[in-house]
């Protein structure tokens, strides 16, 4: 039983690791968006991200477990860096967030489907799950209208 536990509190913390390296590319993304919907969602989605961070981590403590720090956040990779620094397009700044976005819905979809997870548990997962699913739905739609949409003015 200790061992389950311990490994339901390790895949929470993973979970933890990846919602806060979700976060860090969404806040330069966001203040270089020019249009204002897109600004706002990507306010919504790192707002969402920070409050699974928060779900999570509540989640840890009642567990008995240790929530892992902004500290632990080098341990997670994700895909899909683009260097966020010069001046880019917003089919760049999206697309720099739908493999993150594909990432986080792929790792939130496995957890809430493992053996042996509390179902207060599963059911947090399941409720980030859908914020996951939402986010990348948007970024994979909105991709989709800049593409066709109207050549840009360069
Ligand atoms: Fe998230
Ligand atoms: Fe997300």
């Amino acid at each position: 039983m200790a061992r389950m536990l311990n490994d339901v509190i390790a895949l929470l913390n993973r979970l933890i690791q990846v919602d806060n390296a979700a976060i860090e590319p969404y806040k330069p993304a966001k203040a270089r968006l020019e249009d204002s919907v897109d600004r706002a969602e990507f306010g919504a989605f790192l707002a969402d991200h920070r409050r699974h961070v928060e779900a999570l981590t509540i989640v840890v403590r009642n567990l008995g477990g240790e929530p892992v720090g902004h500290g632990d956040l080098r341990q997670v990779l994700l895909r899909g860096r683009v260097d966020l620094h010069g001046l880019v397009e917003a089919g760049v700044l999206i697309e720099a967030m739908r493999t993150n976005e594909a990432q986080a819905t792929a790792v939130y979809e496995s957890a809430a489907s493992q053996p042996g997870i509390p179902v207060d548990v599963v059911a947090v997962l399941q409720q980030n799950l859908v914020d996951e699913r939402r986010h990348h739905a948007w970024i994979v739609s909105r991709l989709e209208g800049l593409r066709s949409g109207p050549a840009r003015s360069k």
